[in-house]
């Protein structure tokens, strides 16, 4: 492994934009995240059409602050990565289309990433976490607002889902009961703090597919039962989300475990995602893993949610193996992990 392979890293998929240069052996020499909340946050929901004006509007001054705090030139960098998928085609372009500019200009290689991919990967990114990274294969539970999924990752490129949500994704199920709640958006964060001065125990609520076999997930239920007992009018806000957070992470912990004993062999189980952020979910999954003596790991926060460094990282991952894109490749908003192809 070469480790002065230096990348540039972008990415603009959903409401974030970001830019980052990292090195092979781990080292951030530049990162940079521009995030679009207030933008969508009158809207309750991120808009497309804002979001890619947004990302055109940020990206170029974002990219030149990280390129120079990095302080390599253009001429220090070995690829530039971009997100080109799966994600708001609006943001794709931009970011892909940036990304290609920038590697033709230069006369670098240019890596289209699958965002998926470079949450999966992230937690090999060296010095990340304490220990060391884990070994192929691990089982990745990626909880985000906009995918809840539940993949082995059998080595770079290789990824077979085990089971995904067959309705809402699970950021979305927190954020519509905290809109419920007349929380603010993106509501995930506010009905965890609100659920602290809550009984779980409250509210006899749904535990949608638990105990069923495999690990798809379901939260429209839960939510449909939130608007149910809101209507009512009878129950503490504080116990509402308190007993919301409890379901989901009973759900979550019943999904983990199926998806490890359909999985044996796995060297970890991997949480990514804006929602392994929350406390009681990240306790829930612990316990999982504990059961089956795995560690149970998590990038650090500012890394569960979307960011450029793990774009920059998949594209190290991919470049050392070999591969680049050519600058025709087309972003693609629908992009399922396993049809990626291993370099
Ligand atoms: O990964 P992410 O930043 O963006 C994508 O969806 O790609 O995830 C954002 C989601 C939102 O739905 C947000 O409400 C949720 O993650 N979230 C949380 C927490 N922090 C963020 N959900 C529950 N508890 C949290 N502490
Ligand atoms: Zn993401």
């Amino acid at each position: 492994m070469r480790l002065d392979t230096t990348v540039l890293g972008i990415e603009s998929s959903c409401d974030e934009t970001a830019a980052a240069v990292l090195r092979a052996d781990g080292s951030i020499l530049a990162e940079a995240v521009f995030s679009q909340q207030q933008e969508h946050a009158a809207f309750g929901g991120v808009v497309p059409e804002i979001a890619a004006r947004a990302h055109l509007q940020h990206l170029p001054s974002l990219v030149t602050k990280v390129m120079r705090e990095a302080g390599i030139g253009y001429a220090g960098l070995h690829a530039v990565a971009a997100t080109a998928g799966p994600g708001l085609i609006g943001g794709l372009i931009v970011g892909a289309s940036f990304g290609k500019g920038i590697a033709l200009a230069h006369g670098l290689p240019f890596l289209a990433i699958n965002h998926l991919e470079a949450h999966a990967l992230t937690v090999r990114l060296p010095g990340l976490m304490p220990g060391k990274p884990p070994a192929f294969p691990y089982l990745l539970l990626l909880l985000s607002g906009g995918h809840c999924q539940c993949v082995l990752v059998e080595r770079l490129g290789r990824y077979s889902r085990l089971g995904s949500t067959l309705d809402d994704a699970v950021g979305e199920a927190f954020d519509k009961a905290a809109k419920l709640l007349g929380l603010p958006w993106p509501g995930g964060p506010h009905l965890e703090r609100l659920a602290a001065l809550g009984d779980p125990d409250a509210i006899a609520l749904p535990r949608p597919l638990l105990g069923r076999p495999g690990c798809d997930f379901s939260f429209s239920g839960l939510k449909t039962a939130v608007a149910r007992v809101v209507s009512q009018g009878q129950a503490r806000a504080e116990d509402i989300a308190a007993s919301f957070q409890a379901a989901v992470a009973a759900v979550l912990a019943d999904r983990a475990r199926h998806a490890l004993n359909m999985a044996p062999g796995v060297t970890a189980l991997v949480v990514a995602g804006g929602v392994a952020a929350n406390g009681a979910v990240r306790r829930a999954l612990e316990g999982v893993a504990m059961t089956h003596s795995l560690p149970m790991l998590a990038p650090p926060l500012h890394y569960c949610t979307d960011n450029a460094l793990m774009v920059a990282w998949a594209g190290i991952e991919r470049l050392l193996h070999g591969a680049s894109d050519p600058l025709s490749h087309n972003p693609r908003p629908r992009w399922p992990l396993p049809e990626m192809t291993a370099p």
